[in-house]
């Protein structure tokens, strides 16, 4: 749950790692720090805050000069955010230098043990004991860096990404990963390491993904050698050309990150279902589902594990799964199938979904689930992450980096994979007339058009937001297709602006959330077109009599909600199983306009972190 980067080469290390830092500090926010070979010793700064506070900090304390240096952005796990528990953490005699993501379980035995022997601690960290516990193995064993990573990654138990070198050595990057992603970009005689490719992106197009008990030694100028960490024979690398670029990672002229991914949701959806869906030949292909096809149309049933937004993604599946291909869903919440001794067969169908594809939860359930003898289906955002290469197959979403740590265009791209899925199997299997598929494939062709259209409402549900900005709670009212929106619509307002808000299926209002309502409570309510509408139109009356606030999200062209609610948000008219691919768009700008009027740092929320590789 923290960002790693590192560079050896020729060219100076610290700009690298700045701009590196900065790529990654999605993955947490709560301090940063970097250690340089100058060429003599180790210059090391850290401090609690962003990387713009190390920023200035590095600018005040240290030379920033020497071609070899590590840096890291964390999101606490050990250890409350503070500068001593900030990374890089030395080993005790100075020599060792680590940066880690991830957490090591057996920490404090291993703490106790060396603690006997002599060795003191600075820091709370997990990530202090393992440098000195390597140090100790070097010591001990009398053996080069390299093989001191290897004896002590033997040891510990729990998950990591780290990198460390030695500044009696200072030729060389020791780096490992086990449950925490780490790749490794190859240049002209130059090396860089990092959690994901973003930071050395405009150097190399080569990377080398390192998999689960995988390290590597990083050395000036020559070959990476990748060893099995438990029992040290050789890895023939596969070297990754990376397809990303650095317009992609850039916020383009938006004020946030956030507002840039819901704005490219047209492409992006578009990018989704390109070659896949080709709408008027009436053909849905994805190529990671084709040779599996009977294993879902024979599936007693999908079970979908997830977290977060893409939980909520796998709430819509489930409606459409069932509604369009007949096939029994079951949704989990990754992190509670993992533990609950879960009833799976061989004749089950997991779906994972996930954005980053690091979710320690979600690849837990996974490895559950295939210990099992489900087939593991993913649905995957980050190509080559490690649920992508977990799953037995799957559809990536293309959605592009999602920077932001609210999940946005990452749901509506998920949501048209799952619908892909279900109009796949429908038709495979006999259960959606010709006429009703047609009419699906058409129109989900016809969605990048509708998101444009809902995201022309921007300014007036920026008026919106204004009205509502200090308001202390707020419901989200949605029925079927349109409940996991309000969880999402809930959750986008909670993360950003840090407003208590809570999702409920309409109808569930009377049985206890009802007596929440007075003049005070903004309630969202999505009334568009569907087997509910009406449903809907007598909650909202039920809001109404109890004096509400009513924002409405409708269908283009709707009279009776328009009359009853405050506050109207249209959007186009889709099919009812579309519907969540537009209802999401206003309440995506609704959250960003509040935090940003509320002066939230939108991107980087507190206490949260794009990907939570830890537990
Ligand atoms: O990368 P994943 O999709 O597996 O992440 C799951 C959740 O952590 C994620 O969706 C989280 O809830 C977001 N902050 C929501 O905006």
């Amino acid at each position: 749950m923290c960002g790693i980067v590192g560079y050896i080469g020729n060219r100076e290390a610290y700009p690298i790692i700045l701009n590196g830092l900065k790529r990654l500090e999605y993955r947490g926010y709560d301090s940063a720090g970097v250690a340089l070979y100058d060429g003599s010793d180790i210059q090391l700064s850290k401090t609690q805050g962003k990387v713009a506070d190390l920023e200035k900090k590095v600018s005040k304390e240290i030379s920033t000069k020497g071609t070899l240096g590590i840096g890291h952005t964390r999101w606490a796990t050990h250890g409350v955010p503070n500068d001593i528990n900030s990374h890089p953490h030395y080993s005790n005699s100075g020599d060792l230098v680590i940066i880690h993501n991830g957490i090591i379980e057996n920490y404090a035995a291993i703490k106790k043990e060396l603690s006997n022997r002599g060795y003191t601690f600075k820091s709370d960290t997990d990530t202090e004991v393992l440098v000195n516990l390597i140090e100790e193995i070097k010591k001990q064993h009398k053996v080069k860096l390299g093989k001191a990573v290897q004896i002590a990654l033997n040891q510990v138990v729990g998950a990591y990404a780290i990198a460390v070198f030695d500044r009696k050595k200072p030729d060389e990057i020791v780096v490992a990963k086990l449950g925490s992603p780490l790749a490794i970009g190859i240049g002209d005689n130059e090396f860089f390491v990092a959690s994901d490719a973003t930071p050395f992106i405009e150097f190399t197009n080569n990377a080398i993904y390192l998999e689960d008990e995988e390290m590597a030694i990083v050395r000036r100028n020559k070959e990476v050698k990748v060893r099995k960490i438990k029992d040290d024979s050789l890895v023939d690398p596969y070297i990754q050309e990376l397809k990303l670029n650095l317009e992609q990672i850039e916020k383009g002229g938006y004020e946030h990150f956030m507002l840039k991914e819901i704005y490219e949701q047209p492409s992006v959806i578009k990018d989704t279902y390109r070659g896949r869906l080709l709408a008027e030949q009436g053909i849905v292909k994805l190529g990671g589902l084709e040779d599996y096809i009977q294993k879902f149309t024979h599936a007693d049933r999908i079970i979908i594990v997830a977290c977060g937004t893409s939980w909520h993604a796998g709430l819509v599946a489930e409606y459409m799964f069932e509604d369009l291909a007949r096939i029994p869903v079951e949704v989990e919440y990754a992190s509670e199938f993992r533990y609950r001794n879960p009833i799976i067969t061989e004749k089950d169908v997991v779906i994972a979904i996930s954005q980053s594809g690091e979710t320690a939860d979600t690849l837990a359930a996974i490895k559950l689930a295939k210990e099992k003898g489900a087939f593991v289906y993913g649905v995957c955002n980050v190509v080559g992450s490690t649920i992508s290469r977990e799953t037995h197959s799957g559809t990536y979403t293309h959605a592009g980096p999602e920077i932001g740590v609210a999940s946005t265009k990452a749901f509506t791209t998920q949501i048209t994979v799952l619908m892909m899925i279900a109009l796949r199997l429908a038709k495979e299997k006999g259960t959606l007339s010709q006429r009703d598929y047609m009419l699906h494939l058409n129109e989900l062709s016809r969605i990048p058009g509708h998101v444009e259209e809902a995201l022309r409402s921007d300014d007036k549900i920026q008026e919106i937001a204004a009205i509502f900005k200090d308001a202390s709670n707020f419901l989200y009212l949605g029925r079927g297709y349109n409940f996991p929106v309000a969880l999402e619509g809930a959750l986008k307002l909670k993360e950003i602006s840090y407003i208590h808000a809570e999702g409920y299926p309409a109808a569930e209002m009377k049985h206890g959330p009802i007596a929440l309502i007075d003049e005070q409570m903004p309630v969202v309510v999505i009334a568009v077109n569907s087997n509910h509408y009406e449903k809907v139109v007598s909650n909202i009356e039920e809001i109404k009599a109890r004096k509400g606030k009513i924002i409405a999200v409708v269908t283009e062209g709707d009279t009776t909600v328009k009359e009853l609610a405050d506050y109207i948000m249209e959007v186009p008219k889709t099919p009812e199983t579309l519907t969540p691919l537009v209802t999401t768009i206003p309440l995506q700008l609704l959250s960003y306009h509040i935090a940003v009027l509320l002066g939230k740092n939108v991107d980087q929320p507190r206490n949260l972190a794009k990907s939570v590789t830890v537990e």
